[in-house]
């Protein structure tokens, strides 16, 4: 078959990937293949597989942060709970966009939201001796699990797509109800399928953290990003939906990366909420010999993990906060490129035989945003990844990302307007190739 890149080669690279099914490779490992594909064929590969900011950083960031070093910040070891003036910004920054009290010590810089979700699960896995167990809402973003196999925790997942608006409470309860469960993480909106649970929902896992006192974990990693309703003016409603209106359980991860595309510099914060900062666990005390919550996060684990979270880079994110809170930054205004780029990219797939996996968002249509899933009638989500890289086209099977679903996510934040030719014409290439029988 005469297909965009060259068969055997795409063929041998995977060979030499060395992983058994290519639907089960990494997101790196996939990076990795299809950089290797470019490099020998010196042709563009559609990107769809990683979710790389496609945006310039925020520039008020970037001066903040060259401001800082040049006060030589670089040389001083940073407070492990964080500046005061970052800490003080982001605790305004929770009022003003999410309508929350949280007071400025819960908020806590990490090196990234994976650090920040590497330490909740071990400091939350740590709480109570009976509970050795994670419950993700999925399909989520693959590399949590990992953390988790690193540390050697245990995790339980339920693809959340039949479970959506009341069906959650008894899926949930099915699980909290064993009594090993500590903690359940989700993204909100969510990572791959780009659905966001809404009050009804949100009210729902609050509920069940209450009584079955379990941390909830949310991954924020999109903040604001749910273009379907303004969020961006500071103080004013819309507010983003949060857990946190409904318990006093929760830790809000809320990433700088994507929001202010500011990923290479690995800064995210993690909010622990006041009630849960100070409460004592007594097994806390046995496992990492300190009692509160928010004590063993600081001074045990991100201690432990890298001391702190660059100096210079919580300059940057304070005065990101800061502009955002004042009202002289629109953050959202400045990502909202991903989501005109998303309903375009969605029409060249549909026009041409594929479907959007995770379509509606409790009865309204899915909105446009950083990612988008996609499936192919007959074909696994495996053997539609294995032959579009035949196309030029990568993205991540949603099997890695705890689906039930055949498919893929793709990611449109890589990917640049002058490349939509180029994928129209692989993608009708692809549809001709694969004709899709119907009875
Ligand atoms: C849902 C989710 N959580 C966490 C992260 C990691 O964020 P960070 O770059 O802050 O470590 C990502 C990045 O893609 C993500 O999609």
């Amino acid at each position: 078959m005469n297909t965009p890149i060259n068969y055997e080669l795409v063929e041998r690279k995977i060979e030499e990937l060395e992983v058994p099914e290519i639907g089960n490779a990494s997101i790196r490992e996939i990076v990795q293949l299809v950089s290797s594909i470019e490099a020998a064929t010196g042709q563009k590969y559609i990107r769809m597989e990683m979710g790389i900011p496609g945006l310039p950083p925020a520039q008020i960031g970037v001066e903040a942060e060259i401001e800082a070093l040049r006060n030589n910040v670089a040389s001083a070891y940073p407070r492990i709970d964080g500046i005061q003036p970052l800490k003080d910004e982001s605790s305004r920054f929770l009022k003003l966009f999410m309508n929350i009290d949280v007071k400025p010590e819960g908020c806590i810089p990490t090196v990234g939201s994976m650090e920040g979700s590497y330490a909740a699960f071990l400091v939350s896995g740590s709480c109570h001796k009976e509970r050795d167990t994670t419950l993700f809402i999925d399909p989520g973003f693959p590399v949590q699990k990992q953390q988790l196999l690193v540390m050697g925790q245990k995790y339980e997942t339920f693809d959340v797509f039949d479970f959506r608006g009341s069906k959650l409470r008894d899926k949930l309860e099915s699980y909290l109800s064993k009594g090993n469960i500590h903690c359940i993480v989700y993204s909100n909106p969510n990572n791959p399928a780009w659905i966001c649970f809404d009050d009804e929902e949100l009210r729902i896992i609050g509920e069940l953290a209450n009584k079955y006192d379990v941390v909830i974990i949310e991954d924020l990693a999109y903040f604001g990003m749910d273009f379907r309703s303004d969020l961006s003016k500071p103080g004013m409603p819309p507010y983003q939906v949060t857990v946190a209106r409904y318990t006093e359980n929760y830790i809000l991860m809320i990433s700088s990366s994507k929001v202010f595309s500011y990923a290479g510099q690995r800064i995210g914060m993690l909010v622990i909420s006041d009630a849960l900062y100070h409460r004592h666990f007594p097994y806390l005390g046995e496992r990492l010999k300190v009692h509160g919550f928010g004590n063993a996060i600081v001074h045990r684990v991100l201690y432990s993990l890298t001391s702190g979270t660059s100096h210079s880079a919580q300059y940057a994110l304070a005065a990101m906060f800061k502009g955002a809170n004042d009202g002289i930054f629109n953050f959202v205004g400045d990502v909202k490129e991903y989501g005109e780029k998303a309903k375009i990219m969605k029409q060249i797939f549909t026009e041409n035989g594929f479907t959007i996996v995770y379509d509606t968002d409790q009865g309204k249509p899915v909105g446009d945003g950083f990612y988008f899933t996609i499936g192919y009638p007959g074909m696994t989500g495996g053997e539609l990844l294995h032959k579009l890289l035949y196309y030029g086209i990568s993205a991540i099977s949603l099997g890695n990302t705890g689906s039930t679903k055949e498919g893929l996510r793709a990611c449109v934040s890589n990917v640049k307007r002058d490349q939509f030719e180029d994928l129209t014409i692989r993608v009708k290439q692809f549809n001709a190739d694969f004709p899709i029988i119907t009875e």
